[in-house]
């Protein structure tokens, strides 16, 4: 176990090691036991974290802000737009400044080449822990409520599980790639195999996937990738974990208009009940949130028995809790 992690970064997956990323699940485990006893655990009194938003968010904003108060902090609320940035402040200004007033700076940025670079260049000029609260790249803080969560349902080990990452048709906005992308990056590391299937104009960054299929090689794990129009169905036998949510075709054209004449191909993308019927019996379905629901998946699977949406979207609180707790004192 690795327990140095103080004043750490968290920006993309693989920043944190897999013995690191062990240590954030064994602490998130005992500060979610806390909670449920109503033990106060304020690890990080008198400490308060700069949330900075370029992006609307539910779950993030929610889970980081409860996060900090019942660890004994507080967390600011920043929406990009009431701020100085669009009239000069640069990221080396947020990071050195906000460095200064702030115990840690957590952004969400997910605009297409920017929010990456925005953030690590904040994290450049900041003293203390930057966090990615999404970017177009990486979700890191969803991936880790989502391993916390598969081990909570499958047990820890995990080798030998078969995990579905799968495209699916949405209407609402054409969704950043950043699930899919830290999903592929993480989980072979803990012994998933992982078969990633999406229509063809829907490839995730190929870099992201060579790192992918490389962490699959070191850990002896499985990585298949089904690229075809009619692919779900074929990726969902025999699955153990089912993990399907929209994406934008952002690889093949960042268009608005022309990404919805692409997706809207693909209607059949849709996890119902008879997709799952092709999975194991006990298989779970999974999603970060928020879906179209009954575009993207039928409310007969996301409010039924295999469904684990709400359990996923607790974990935020607790595994962001644990990074903050373990950076931040
Ligand atoms: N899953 C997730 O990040 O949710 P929000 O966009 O609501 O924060």
């Amino acid at each position: 176990m690795q327990t140095d992690l103080r004043n750490r970064d968290l920006i993309g997956d693989l920043d944190f090691s897999k013995e690191e990323v062990e240590t954030v699940l064994d602490v998130a485990w005992d500060l979610k036991r806390k909670r449920a006893l109503g033990e106060p655990h304020p690890y990080l009194r008198d400490k308060v974290l700069a949330m900075l938003f370029f992006f609307s968010s539910t779950r993030t904003r929610g889970s980081f802000e409860a996060g900090m108060a019942q660890l004994g902090g507080h967390a600011a609320f920043i929406e990009s737009r009431t701020t100085q940035i669009s009239h000069g402040d640069t990221e080396k200004e947020l990071g050195e400044i906000f460095g200064r007033y702030f115990d840690g700076i957590a952004i969400r940025h997910v605009d297409w080449g920017i929010g990456n670079r925005y953030i690590n260049l904040v994290a450049e000029a900041a003293r203390v822990p930057v966090f990615n609260m999404q970017c177009e790249i990486y979700h890191p803080f969803q991936c880790l409520a989502d391993l916390m969560t598969i081990m909570e349902k499958k047990g820890r080990d995990l080798r030998g599980k078969k995990m579905v990452v799968s495209w699916a048709y949405a209407s609402s906005y054409l969704k950043p790639i950043s699930v899919p992308q830290s999903l592929i990056l993480q989980m072979p590391r803990f012994g998933l195999d992982v078969v990633l299937a999406h229509p063809p104009e829907f490839n995730l960054m190929p870099d992201i996937v060579e790192q992918a299929k490389e962490q699959a090689r070191k850990y002896k794990t499985g990585f298949e990738i089904i690229s075809d129009p009619n692919g779900m169905e074929e990726a969902f036998k025999d699955a153990d974990i089912i993990y399907a949510k929209s994406w934008g075709p952002l690889l093949t054209t960042q268009d608005p208009e022309e990404g919805k004449r692409i997706q809207d191909q693909y209607k059949h993308w849709i996890t119902d009940a008879r997709k799952m019927a092709l999975a194991k019996d006990d298989a779970i379905y999974m999603h970060p949130l928020p879906a179209d629901r009954d575009i993207e998946v039928t409310s007969e699977v996301m409010d039924g028995p295999h469904s684990v949406v709400f359990d996923e979207a607790e974990n935020r609180l607790h595994v962001q809790k644990a990074v903050m707790a373990l950076t931040m004192r």
